[in-house]
């Protein structure tokens, strides 16, 4: 039973001690969130799992890209564990290492010499890659000059690439990247998608030539249910609401919602809300129901009727959280992810110019 599970999971923590660090995202059920040391969004975790070299282990309750990214940032004698193995991300998989290695080849068709900087300095294109994406990919982006970003940190990630580049190849969400370079005046039409099943990704070389963001064609399944409806609905039923959308969702979202920002920036706003107000929220819904839990002075809905949770996010069951942590008191991990040597440097460069980059 949940109780009994529940009993397991803190009988084993407890006999662990320090010997073991549970990492939580937020949009982890409750059951398992109520374990975890550190809760946070994508950028915090990243940042957490170096924070601890002192534990043997770090179990991360988030999805393969995120634990995988927790094994490059930790020490090398650090196990790093996701309970459940099939805990993914379908974002992460839509940007696949041979088509991009293939779209680089492509573009470089088309630019020349992709290392070669012009009279500006500036190098044809850097490769930036979303946290939510596999060591492969980001050790492609940090092979090539590029970074890593998260939603937190995106606007300063992209000001970084622009700085070093005359433009930008961003994967693999597609609205992240728009949303965030149109915040920034990029106008949509410097902003082509590749397509990677068709020649030059679908553009013209005059397009590729004018670009300034090359999108790639991913999206989140959770965020992209958003539509303005809800939010026109949101306001007919509520009104003075305060709508807030992380910006995986559609532009058209993001741009009718009030503001948009990583889950960490959803939560700060709630919680700085110094009057009672009413929030109606685009993001995963085991987010926005804890929010309205421990937020009892407002009233926070997610934005989408239909319950939607992250279903890869749902796989990490506290039932595996109970059995890897009883397999360390037992002496065995289970469930370690590893990034291969050969990946893991340039995409720890990657990772590492993010943690640098300042705003
Ligand atoms: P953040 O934690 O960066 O807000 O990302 C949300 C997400 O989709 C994680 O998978
Ligand atoms: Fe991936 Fe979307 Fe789930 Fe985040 S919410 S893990 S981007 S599918």
């Amino acid at each position: 039973s949940a109780e009994e599970l529940d009993v397991r999971v803190r009988a084993a923590k407890e006999r662990l001690g320090d010997r073991v660090k549970i990492l939580g995202h937020f949009y982890q059920r409750e059951e398992v969130v109520r374990h975890a040391d550190y809760v946070g969004d994508s950028f915090q975790l990243a940042n957490a799992a170096k924070a601890h070299p002192e534990a043997e282990a770090i179990v991360f309750c988030g999805v393969h890209f995120m634990a995988e990214t927790a094994d490059l940032l930790s020490g090398p004698e650090q196990a790093v564990i996701l309970p459940n193995l099939a805990a993914g991300c379908s974002m992460a998989d839509m940007a696949d290492i041979d088509q991009v290695e293939e779209c680089w080849e492509q573009l470089a068709e088309v630019y020349g010499d992709m290392d070669a900087p012009d009279a500006e300095g500036l190098v044809p294109v850097i490769p930036v890659t979303y946290m939510n994406s596999s060591a492969a990919i980001k050790g492609f982006v940090g092979r090539h000059g590029g970074i890593v970003c998260t939603s937190s940190n995106a606007q300063t990630v992209l000001e970084w690439a622009f700085a070093r580049g005359r433009r930008v190849l961003f994967f693999p969400d597609q609205h992240l990247g728009r949303n965030t370079a149109k915040a920034m005046g990029v106008p949509l039409e410097q902003m082509p998608m590749w397509n990677p099943r068709k020649p030059l990704g679908g553009a013209t070389p005059e397009e590729l030539e004018q670009s300034r963001v090359i999108l790639w064609h991913g999206f989140c399944s959770v965020h992209r249910r958003f539509t303005v409806e809800q939010i026109d609905k949101a306001r007919a039923e509520h009104p003075g609401v305060r709508v807030i959308v992380h910006p995986e969702c559609p532009m058209a979202v993001v741009d009718a919602a009030d503001e948009s920002g990583s889950t960490d920036y959803i939560r700060r706003a709630i919680e700085g809300a110094t009057e009672p107000t009413t929030f109606a929220i685009g993001t995963e819904v085991n987010l926005v129901q804890r929010l309205a839990a421990d937020n009892p002075q407002h009233t926070i809905f997610c934005l989408d009727p239909v319950v939607c949770p992250c279903s890869t996010m749902y796989r990490i069951h506290p039932g595996y959280l109970a059995w890897v942590l009883e397999g360390l008191v037992a002496g065995h991990v289970l469930n370690r992810i590893t990034v291969p040597q050969d990946v893991a440097g340039p995409a720890r460069l990657a990772l590492e110019r993010m943690l640098a980059a300042k705003p």
